[in-house]
């Protein structure tokens, strides 16, 4: 993994905290082994992109107001993204048998409890957001945020057309807007939330960071189709050469493999952009511009 040592650093610390939280909040011990096949999907895996985004973004504001408000929203997040994979790897979706190195939830459990898993772990999310003591308006603006980038004008629509366009050819911009729903919304959704968290909710700072996150978020499955072309499976922990084999329209069978690289670096420097465009300075936005890098220098 291309990584420079002062993100390695940052993100040690930051990692732990988001597991060991995972690790609390999901009860193992929920009904007919359902806390089980939660927390096969989201402990031990996935590089955590979405979490560290909404921390970085809070540390760049500042810091949060209120104690592990940031930590919340990041494990939310994570939680809906871990939902979104298990569900995506469904027969009825893209079929696949390889998540972060391990089977699928559907091959391990079967597919009525992995629907169960991704299930609850959509409800977890909400949960998670709002404990008895919080601020109330960082919590329901925080949930306004994570349900509407999950649902019909997020993930979950993104999703929908991306199974209604198998085989076919795609016009750029809705392939542009399949992507930015499909995958973006969240991650422009961490970066939300990060603002949210720490007590930035509009004005020209709060726009530049959404065009930051939409446009990092475009750059992140722009990359996610690229891997799937150049990586294996081994390094990937999924299956590599799944789009092309399901063909799904993706930006290297609308591109080719060099211009879709070239999209996602030109993608990076729109977002650095971005992140200028704040006002804030060069310091507090170090972490979120070493991730961008990483976004597009990643290797899985
Ligand atoms: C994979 O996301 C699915 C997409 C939205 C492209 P990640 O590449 O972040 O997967 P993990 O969380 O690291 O496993
Ligand atoms: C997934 O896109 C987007 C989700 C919302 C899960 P892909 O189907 O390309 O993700 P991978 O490649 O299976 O991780
Ligand atoms: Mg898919
Ligand atoms: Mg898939
Ligand atoms: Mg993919």
């Amino acid at each position: 993994m291309s990584m420079s040592p002062a993100l390695q650093l940052w993100m040690q610390p930051r990692l732990q905290q988001v597991e060991d939280a995972l690790s609390r909040w999901i009860d193992a011990a929920a009904p007919a082994d359902l806390g089980q096949a939660m927390r096969y999907a989201v402990l031990d895996g996935g590089k955590r992109l979405r979490p560290l985004l909404v921390m970085a973004t809070a540390q760049a504001l500042g810091g949060t107001k209120e104690q592990q408000a940031d930590l919340r929203a990041a494990c939310a997040l994570e939680l809906i993204h871990a939902y979104s994979l298990v569900h995506d790897d469904m027969p009825c979706m893209d079929n696949d048998v390889l998540r972060r190195g391990k089977p699928t939830v559907h091959v391990q459990f079967g597919q009525a409890q992995a629907l169960l898993a991704g299930d609850a772990l959509q409800s977890l999310a909400f949960e998670f957001l709002t404990p008895e003591a919080g601020d109330a308006t960082i919590q329901a603006r925080c949930c306004a945020l994570l349900a509407r980038a999950s649902g019909y004008w997020g993930m979950a629509g993104g999703q929908a057309m991306d199974l209604a366009h198998v085989g076919q050819r795609m016009p750029l911009q809705d392939l542009q807007q399949m992507h930015r729903l499909k995958t973006g919304a969240l991650l422009l959704c961490g970066v939300q939330m990060g603002a949210v968290c720490a007590g930035l909710h509009q004005g020209p700072r709060w726009q530049a960071l959404e065009r930051f996150g939409q446009t990092l978020g475009l750059a992140f499955q722009v990359v996610d189709d690229v891997l799937d072309v150049t990586a294996d499976s081994a390094t990937l922990g999924k299956t590599a050469g799944k789009d092309a084999q399901a063909d799904k329209p993706t930006y290297v069978s609308a591109l080719g493999l060099a211009q879709a690289q070239a999209w996602a670096d030109e993608l990076a420097q729109q977002a650095q952009q971005a992140l200028t465009d704040t006002g804030l300075t060069e310091e507090p936005l170090t972490m979120l511009r070493e991730l961008t890098r990483w976004v597009v220098q990643r290797t899985h």
